[in-house]
């Protein structure tokens, strides 16, 4: 059975570029159900038909709660198996973390739980790390603190800046997130208590980016 995704996204929308090429492509067997913003001008809208597209703004919806609320119906409307975070910038509440857990995917750029939160290649770079990364989570109440699925690692290189270490990140955060909605969308991945399983055996170790087709 083709999983079916809904896509949540507030910006550029490249990681969600990567799962529609991989769908046209025939690597993933996944159908991208919907697409939803809270900013109404984000590129990664067009990405997808105009029937895909939902977006509000939470001002517009009168308020957090509200907009949790109606992006939630929404997102039901279009029976996802799976809810997939891509560049969404907002924290999504508990009572919408409850409502879909188990089935809410986020995809960080840093090696979790390094680095929650905005910044995170400024804050690598400041911290001197000699690596970074991206990693592959299920979404829980606690920001980018989920269980963590799968890693992808690059290096920091001498002379690097905000800019170019982002990009080094951005070329695994494809194939990284395709590894991991492969296995979703076989049906292989599970969340149970905080901890990840995969083909039913418990993850204690984050699987690494495998150098699989992407
Ligand atoms: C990615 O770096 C993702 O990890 C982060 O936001 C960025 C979104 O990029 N959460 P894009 O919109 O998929 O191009």
């Amino acid at each position: 059975m083709t999983a079916r995704l809904a896509i949540l996204a507030s910006g550029r929308g490249s990681n969600l570029q990567a799962i529609l090429d991989a769908i046209a492509a025939g690597t993933l067997d996944a159908s991208v159900v919907g697409v939803f913003s809270d900013k109404p001008e984000a590129p990664a809208l067009q990405r997808v038909p105009e029937a895909l597209r939902w977006a509000r703004t939470p001002k517009a919806c009168g308020g957090r709660d509200a907009f949790d609320a109606t992006l939630a119906e929404a997102i039901a409307a279009v029976r996802p198996d799976w809810i997939v975070c891509v560049g969404y910038m907002r924290i999504l509440g508990a009572a919408f973390v409850q409502r879909f857990a188990g089935r809410l995917l986020n995809i960080h750029p840093s090696l979790l739980p390094r680095h929650k939160g905005l910044h995170t290649h400024q804050r690598a770079l400041e911290a001197g790390d000699a690596e970074h990364g991206a990693s592959v989570h299920f979404v829980t109440a606690e920001l980018d603190g989920g269980p963590v699925i799968a890693q992808a690692r690059v290096p920091v290189q001498p002379g690097d800046d905000a800019e170019t270490l982002a990009a080094r990140v951005l070329a695994v955060e494809h194939p990284l997130l395709l590894q991991v909605l492969r296995l979703a969308a076989a049906g292989r991945l599970a969340e149970r208590d905080g901890r990840v399983y995969i083909d039913a055996q418990p993850v204690f170790t984050p699987r690494p980016l495998e150098s699989a087709p992407a």
